[in-house]
């Protein structure tokens, strides 16, 4: 299906604004109740993405430079981003001095994230000052936000160009005008947009690549701002993942991440089809590349077919990284994840049948309004029941416009830090346990590169992505040997490779 791309009558998009007022007429700030009346509307596939003929040299002898903070998902975008700048004829640079273009993508996930970048693009002030002719884009999940935009136009005039996660195909179109511009470009949808399928990509290695399966998040889970960063879920034609996939392993590729912020909702968007993520799991496991893993799991839709399917094998490796936020059915209820803790444990329980030797990974808060010690415990319970291979701690942190942040967050400072501290020591004492008792095992390492703190060594993965240290000849990256494990830290093993005996 081609379909002539047209500007959605109702996308808002607004050039260059005199003043915040102006600019907030546009804007529609998060709030649960607009958002929830999402699901309706259509999602165009597109397949025509081109480069407007004056924009395809005027990157000749040019450099970009591309700052990514926050998920995967923004990785895979800039990755996206590099792709369009290098079709427009720029050169990648790490050096801010040498760069023509510098594109801060940005992540609104917790405020010390939003702080980060805030600081970073202080520090940009003066190399504008240096090269007038600098242009400094603002994108990714902050540009979403009101208030950034806002601060952003009072504060950080050195910015040229913010636009949002929906309008990255719209990148040539925007760089022209903020080059041409005295004003700050602004650019952001803020309902999601189609999907573009054909957008050009310069990914980062030629061993792992990263495939978004599905765009946006409908979960509106009470303390998180990706459902408003992100849009609506919208699910990619499983032909068109299908054929990227095939295309990597062509290409030589050996593992491969899929991407989505829930991706067991896959499919359900799609209305012609019954298919979910266990049907297309079912398809690329039949692909001829050695791994392939998927990001992120929401436990409500992780259905007894996936489990079926991933529990075959093959290239489907055995680690699922499972958040579960907290261990407290209350504490569930009010974050809206619509499921306890005795349904997790049972999700937990039944993978672990199917699959024994899967690694399982999670996402925890603590902190969420409310939470009380005896909440926090069974936080810590939960975790001694199910032994995380590895676990992502966070404090919690408010986000404006979501329904948390309008609840009482009783739980003072000191107390979430000293909650995330005993998490921690829990979380961290099962990763040494998991690892500790995988020495002297041989497993399968995908050498990814050298280690980064000594040359003569290689670091890799093991399916369950587990960090390895070999030291072994470089001509082994890129490839997947068997190591015998020798030696295991909390976040580290070392092994050495296994010698196959001909007899
Ligand atoms: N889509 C993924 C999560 C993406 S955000 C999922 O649902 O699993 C990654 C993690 O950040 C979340 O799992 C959660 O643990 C954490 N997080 C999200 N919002 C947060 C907030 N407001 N404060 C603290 N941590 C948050
Ligand atoms: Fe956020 Fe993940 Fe919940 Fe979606 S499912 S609202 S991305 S935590
Ligand atoms: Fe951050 Fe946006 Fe990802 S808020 S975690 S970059 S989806």
């Amino acid at each position: 299906m081609t379909t002539k791309h047209e500007a959605t009558p109702d996308l808002k998009s607004v050039k260059s604004p005199k003043t915040t007022a102006d600019f907030a007429k546009y804007f529609q700030p998060p709030s649960l109740k607009e958002a929830k009346k999402r699901g309706k509307e259509d999602v165009k596939v597109l397949y025509d993405f081109s480069i407007p003929d004056d924009m395809k040299e005027i990157g000749k002898g040019r450099h970009y430079l591309i700052r990514t903070y926050g998920c995967q998902m923004n990785e895979h975008d800039s990755e996206t981003m590099a792709g369009i700048l290098e079709q427009m004829g720029y050169t990648a640079t790490e050096d801010e001095l040498q760069a023509d273009v510098i594109l801060f993508n940005t992540c609104a996930i917790r405020e010390n994230a939003e702080d980060k970048v805030f600081g970073e693009l202080g520090h940009m002030k003066h190399l504008k000052n240096n090269n007038p002719n600098l242009i400094l884009g603002v994108c990714g999940c902050m540009s979403q936000e009101e208030k950034v935009v806002n601060k952003i136009l009072s504060s950080y005039h050195q910015v040229d160009l913010i636009f949002g996660t929906h309008n990255i195909h719209r990148l040539p179109v925007l760089l022209r005008d903020a080059m041409f511009s005295k004003e700050m470009v602004i650019e952001v949808w803020s309902k999601e947009g189609d999907i573009i399928e054909n957008m050009p990509k310069m990914r980062e290695g030629n061993i792992k690549a990263w495939v978004n399966i599905m765009y946006g998040c409908d979960k509106f889970c009470t303390y998180c701002i990706v459902p408003y960063t992100r849009g609506k879920e919208r699910s990619r034609r499983p032909e068109d993942v299908i054929a990227e996939v095939r295309d990597l392993a062509r290409q030589g590729y050996k593992e491969i991440m899929l991407l989505g912020q829930n991706v067991n909702a896959y499919g359900k968007d799609l209305t012609d089809i019954k298919y979910g993520l266990g049907d297309l799991m079912d398809e690329l496991r039949k692909i001829d590349i050695p791994r392939i893993r998927f990001t992120t799991s929401h436990p409500r839709d992780f259905d007894d077919h996936l489990i079926e399917v991933l529990a075959k094998g093959g290239n489907l490796v055995e680690q699922i990284h499972l958040p579960v936020q907290s261990g407290s059915s209350e504490v569930l209820k009010r974050m809206a994840r619509k499921y306890t803790r005795e349904q997790y444990l049972e999700l937990v329980r039944k993978i672990k049948a199917a699959i024994p030797n899967a690694a399982l990974t999670t996402d925890i808060i603590v902190g969420f309004p409310g939470e009380t010690e005896e909440q926090f415990q069974e936080t810590l319970s939960l975790v001694e029941e199910v032994g995380y291979d590895s676990a992502y701690t966070f404090m919690y942190s408010p986000r404006a416009g979501t329904p948390a942040a309008e609840m009482a967050d009783s739980v003072p400072e000191e107390v979430k830090k000293d909650r995330l501290h005993r998490l921690m020591e829990v979380t961290n004492r099962w990763s040494r346990e998991k690892n500790l008792a995988m020495q002297g095992q041989t497993v399968e390492v995908l050498f990814e590169g050298e280690s980064k703190t000594n040359p003569e060594v290689l670091a890799g993965r093991t399916r369950t992505g587990k960090l390895v240290h070999v030291k072994a000849d470089h001509s082994l990256i890129g490839q997947l040997v068997d190591v015998r494990i020798t030696d295991a830290k909390t976040w580290t093993l070392w092994g050495e490779i296994v010698t196959k005996v001909e007899v």
